[in-house]
C-alpha cells in the first residue's frame, strides 16, 4: 500500500507510523541513555478541573471535537464531534476566510456500546475539494448549541514544500473480549482509507505537502510491549530499506527512543547474523509512545544501551518534525515537564531517495547539531 509509488516527484519524505518493535539486545555501548526524571508532583499546567476538558454548555452543544485529513493529497478534512443529549444535526457549515459564500457539508451519527459504557452521538463529516493553504471557519452543533472553530489547510504537494508536523502517539484500545477489535477507535476516529484504496482504517496512506505518511497499526497484547511488533519488523522492514522509507514512528512503549540507521534485513533465523547493522538506506526508528497515560512510565531499558541506540529517555513528550525541503528535515523531541518545552533530543534527517549521504551521527551530544556545510552532496 502507497509502496508502489515511490518513484514519484512528492516521495521527500516517508514517514510510518505503526505499533512499536525492537530489535534483538546486542552486548555494546550504544548512544545516550537520559537519566531525566520526571518530578513526581502532579502538574498544575493542565489539571483535570482545566476548563479545556471543561464540558461545553448549552443544550447538546458538540464536545470532543476534532479534525483529520480527509482525503488522498490534503485537500479534504473529516470533522469529528460529539453530542451528549440528542444525535441533533449530522451538518456543518464552513467558508473560507472573509468569503461570504457559506457551503453545507452532510455526515453520519454513530454510537457503539463497549461493555457497560454506551457512547455519546459521534458525528463525522467529510469535506472535499476544497483549497490549499487556506483558513476555513466551521460550525457545527446547528439547529441547537451551535460552536464555531477554524482550521488551515496544508499547502499543496510537492517535495520542497516546508511542513511541519507535531507528533504526539496515542494508544488504543486492544481487543480485550470484546466482539469487534478497536471498536472505540474505528467509531471516534474516521480516517481517509479509501482513498489509498485500503479496505481497513488500520492501514492507509496520505500525502501532505511534501511527506507521503503510510500509516499502520498492529494488535497488542496490552500487557506488554517490547517486541510484540516483532513478526510486523519481519514483514516490512526489507520494503522499508528498499523503499528507503525515512522514519518510521512507533508507540506503546511509555517512554522515547531515537535509533540509528539500522537493519535487520540480513537476519534469516539460522545463519545467526541477528545482530542489527548499520544501513544507509534503513529508516530512523524514533519510538514515541509517551503522550502521557495512566500506566505510567517504562523505565526499565534493556542495559547496556544497544549500539544502534541514539538516544532513550523514559519520559513523557511531544516530537516535532520539521521538513525543510527534499533533503532535509529536523526532528526534535520535547518532554513534558510541565510548563516548560524542553528540547531533549534532536536530530538532522537527510531524505534516503534525495540525498543518499551517511547522516553525521552518532550524536553522542545531543546537544550538538551537525556541522552541515560538512556534508558532501552525492550527485
Ligand atoms: C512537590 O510538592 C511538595 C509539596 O507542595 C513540595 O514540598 C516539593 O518541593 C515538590 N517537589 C518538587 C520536586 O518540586
Ligand atoms: C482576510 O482579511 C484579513 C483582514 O482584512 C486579512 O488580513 C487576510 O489576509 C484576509 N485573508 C484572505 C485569505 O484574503
Ligand atoms: C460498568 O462496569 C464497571 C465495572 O464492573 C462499574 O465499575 C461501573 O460502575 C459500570 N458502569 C455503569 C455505567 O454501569
Ligand atoms: C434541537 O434542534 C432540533 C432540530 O435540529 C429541534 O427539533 C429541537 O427542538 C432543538 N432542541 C432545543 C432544546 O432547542
Ligand atoms: C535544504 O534545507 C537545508 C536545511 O535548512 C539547507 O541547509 C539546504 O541548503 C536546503 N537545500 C536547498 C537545495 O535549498
Amino acid at each position: 500500500m502507497g509502496f508502489e509509488k515511490h518513484r514519484d516527484a512528492y516521495h521527500a519524505l516517508v514517514l510510518c507510523l505503526l505499533a512499536v518493535w525492537s530489535l534483538a539486545p546486542e552486548p555494546v555501548d550504544g548512544g545516550i541513555t537520559s537519566n531525566w526524571v520526571r518530578d513526581a508532583n502532579l502538574s498544575a499546567d493542565m489539571p483535570l478541573w482545566s476548563d479545556v476538558f471543561r464540558v461545553p454548555p448549552g443544550y447538546n452543544a458538540p464536545q470532543q471535537v476534532h479534525i483529520t485529513q480527509g482525503d488522498y493529497v490534503g485537500k479534504g478534512v473529516i470533522i469529528s464531534w460529539i453530542t451528549p443529549d440528542e444525535p441533533g444535526s449530522n451538518t456543518v457549515v464552513y467558508w473560507a476566510e472573509n468569503s461570504t459564500v457559506k457551503s453545507r457539508a452532510e455526515g453520519i451519527v454513530l454510537t457503539y456500546t463497549y461493555y457497560n459504557y454506551t457512547s455519546g452521538y459521534i458525528h463525522h463529516c467529510t469535506i472535499e475539494r476544497l483549497e490549499y493553504d487556506t483558513k476555513y471557519y466551521y460550525e457545527v452543533g446547528i439547529g441547537n448549541t451551535t460552536r464555531a472553530f477554524w482550521f488551515i489547510t496544508p499547502p499543496g504537494l510537492g517535495p520542497d514544500i516546508p511542513y511541519n508536523f507535531g507528533l504526539i502517539v496515542m494508544n488504543m484500545l486492544g481487543d480485550q473480549g470484546e466482539d469487534k477489535p478497536f471498536k472505540p477507535y474505528t467509531y471516534r476516529f474516521h480516517v481517509p482509507y479509501g482513498a489509498s484504496w485500503s479496505t481497513a482504517p488500520f492501514w492507509y496512506s496520505i500525502k501532505r505537502a511534501s511527506a507521503h505518511i503510510i500509516v499502520m497499526a498492529s494488535y497488542s497484547s496490552y500487557v506488554k510491549h517490547y517486541m510484540e511488533g516483532e513478526t510486523m519488523r519481519v514483514m516490512y522492514e526489507p520494503w522499508f530499506v528498499e523503499y528507503k522509507v525515512d522514519v518510521v514512528f512507533a508507540g506503546h512503549v511509555h517512554a522515547y527512543e531515537r535509533s540509528e540507521r539500522i537493519s535487520n534485513i540480513a537476519y534469516n533465523i539460522v545463519n545467526g547474523e541477528c545482530t542489527p547493522r548499520s544501513d544507509e538506506s534503513a529508516p530512523v526508528y524514533i519510538t514515541i509512545g509517551d503522550g502521557g497515560n495512566l500506566e505510567g512510565l517504562a523505565t526499565e531499558f534493556t542495559e547496556p544501551q544497544p549500539s544502534y541506540s541514539a538516544f532513550r529517555e523514559a519520559s513523557f513528550g511531544h516530537g516535532m518534525l520539521e521538513i525543510k525541503n527534499r533533503t532535509h528535515a529536523f526532528f526534535s523531541w520535547h518532554r513534558n515537564e510541565d510548563e516548560i518545552a524542553v528540547e531533549a533530543d534532536s536530530a538532522w534527517l537527510l531524505n534516503r531517495y534525495w540525498h543518499s549521504l551517511k547522516e553525521p551521527s552518532p550524536y553522542k551530544d545531543c546537544s550538538l547539531k551537525p556541522d552541515l556545510s560538512s556534508l558532501v552532496y552525492n550527485s
